[in-house]
């Protein structure tokens, strides 16, 4: 590979490939606001100015200026080096390139930041952009100075409605337009756009319309600053109290990568982050996606019940346990789950296997909207893996709903223990009154409603799991919060039921089920490992 240096330290490239590209992918930083990996180069900012130092025995480029003198008490004509930007700078070999180590750079950047902060508002204590901001970070690290106008700064819109989703504050916005580009470039919707110049430059909505695609929140999450925040976000949490961990998103088949962030004072999660993984969603993620992390805290089923009636956890496994008993394995209909993960469907599965169950079923949530971009039509994250883990446990793919409910209508099943809460056959949900159903869930649902025993089983972000997207990419979605009330994650409630009826399977713990998983179905990925 070619090599050009930066500061003394060799930076390898791909043909093509910008100085901060390459400097980014060696984990060099060279500070930008308007260059963004995902979207052209706009190069409107210079934060990344740097210093290209001639080839050896020719003279640098050099720019007459007007400098001030302390002593003279005036302007005096001096001379500096044309400085570039980074960020559109293609490498070229042997190049050499000062970055930190140049004098110019440094005093350009602070001239940069002065210049960018010199109408910004005071907003920091109330912007939820604070302990994430770019203008804060550089701020501290480029210039650190108070700036030197004295006057009133010029005021612009502030609060301006967006949309259903996204606030924009003028103020605050620095014109770098990753937002227009994103919009241009990742959706293909030209809703936002870029008017006047220089102080009174503000981004605009197309005439008519509003910012209602679906990755607006998406286009605010590339605001470097805070002009643009989500209405979801706006004044919940600060920051620097939440903790992150590597989940990936249950919205859909996609499985893109994300981060999860909640504070672990209260164990609440408030939002979602798209996490870089070039095999799935490259830098993005949709509304629906980014807004799933709702769900964790919405519509649960915190504690065990026993005919409507709530119970402790060890009640109901005996109940469930004495239920299917009687039940011989030929009607007895076991549900796995689409949407849980791959560790939850292998110990029911196992227990399917302990108890002479060869047939299963299969629930997820319905199909939904898709794209070309990343949405996909299937909303269950895991439906690959469950299909996988049937077929290499029992040698058959799970059946779906539409059979259960032919086979509970004919009699041929006596009896349900199902994980999960969706039921979309409306047919199914009214016929599983019939006959006794023992529910794994996480959610209120049709099936839990039905249920004769429900058992509270813990949400994706309450335990370590491995979801497969539709790919076939398997990656492991990080435990955030402690399981919310008596919930369990459900391998471990199946691994109590299996003790209630006198079943032994083959894992005790996290660990061994893990072991059994990787022997059976392929690892998580490891190239999204290394992407913490
Ligand atoms: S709103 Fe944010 S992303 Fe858009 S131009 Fe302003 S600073 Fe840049
Ligand atoms: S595309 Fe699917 S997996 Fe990706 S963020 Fe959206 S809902 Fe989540
Ligand atoms: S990052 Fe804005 S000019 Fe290079």
């Amino acid at each position: 590979m070619p090599t050009f240096l930066l500061d003394d330290r060799e930076i390898e490239f791909n043909p093509g490939e910008t100085v901060i590209a390459a400097a980014e992918r060696s984990g060099v930083d060279i500070p930008h606001y308007c260059w963004h990996p995902g979207l052209s180069t706009a190069a409107n900012c210079r934060m990344c100015l740097v210093e290209v130092l001639p080839p050896e025995g020719r003279p640098a480029m050099l720019l007459d200026v007007l400098r001030f003198d302390e002593d003279k008490g005036d302007y005096v004509l001096a001379r500096k080096p044309k400085l570039q930007p980074a960020c559109q700078l293609a490498a070229a070999p042997g190049m050499r390139i000062k970055s930190q180590t140049s004098e110019h750079a440094i005093e350009a950047r602070a001239a940069v930041q002065e210049f960018l902060l010199l109408n910004h508002p005071v907003d920091c204590p109330i912007c939820d952009q604070a302990g994430e901001c770019r203008l804060q970070d550089y701020w501290l690290e480029h210039s650190g100075k108070k700036k030197r106008m004295k006057d009133e700064i010029l005021h612009r819109p502030k609060a301006v409605d967006f949309g259903p989703t996204i606030v924009y504050d003028a103020e605050r916005c620095i014109v770098c337009t990753r937002c227009v580009r994103f919009c241009d470039e990742v959706v293909g919707d030209h809703v936002l756009d870029k008017r006047e110049r220089g102080n009174l430059g503000e981004i605009i909505l197309a005439p008519g319309r509003q910012l209602d695609h679906a990755y607006t929140l998406m286009t605010e999450h590339v605001c470097p600053v805070g002009a643009l925040t989500s209405k979801d976000f706006r004044f919940k949490a600060r920051v620097w109290f939440l903790r992150t961990v590597r989940s990936v998103c249950q919205g859909c088949a996609t499985g893109c990568s994300s981060y999860t962030d909640f504070d672990p004072r209260n164990q609440t999660v408030y939002r979602y982050r798209p996490r870089e993984n070039q095999e799935v969603n490259k830098y993005w993620m949709c509304d629906e996606g980014m807004l799933d992390y709702r769900r964790i805290h919405e519509g649960r089923i915190l504690a065990a019940k026993v005919a409507g009636k709530k119970s402790s956890v060890d009640e109901a496994l005996s109940e469930a346990a004495s239920r299917l008993v009687p039940v011989g394995k030929d009607k007895l209909a076991i549900v796995l789950s689409y949407t849980h993960s791959s560790e939850d469907n292998l110990a029911l599965l196992e227990l399917a296997r302990a108890l002479g169950v060869q047939q299963t079923y299969a629930t997820g949530r319905p199909s939904g909207e898709g794209d070309n971009i990343l949405r996909h039509a299937d909303k269950n994250p895991n439906r690959t893996g469950v299909v996988q883990l049937a077929q290499a446990t029992l040698g058959a793919a799970p059946l779906d709903l539409a059979s259960l409910s032919s086979a509970v209508e004919s009699g041929a099943i006596s009896a349900v223990l199902a994980l999960g809460s969706y039921a979309e056959d409306a047919d199914l949900a009214v016929k599983l009154d019939r006959v006794p159903v023992i529910a794994l869930s996480t959610f209120e649902g049709a099936i839990a409603e039905r249920a004769t025993v429900v058992l509270p089983a813990s949400s994706w972000a309450e335990a370590d799991g491995t979801f497969v997207n539709a790919n076939g990419l398997a990656q492991v979605s990080e435990k955030a919060i402690q399981p919310q009330g008596d919930s369990q994650p459900a391998w471990r409630l199946v691994l109590g039921l299996a003790s209630k009826l006198g079943v032994s399977l083959p894992f005790a713990k996290a660990k061994d089920l893990g072991e059994v998983l990787s022997a059976r179905a392929p690892k998580a990925s490891a190239q999204t490992e290394a992407q913490a």
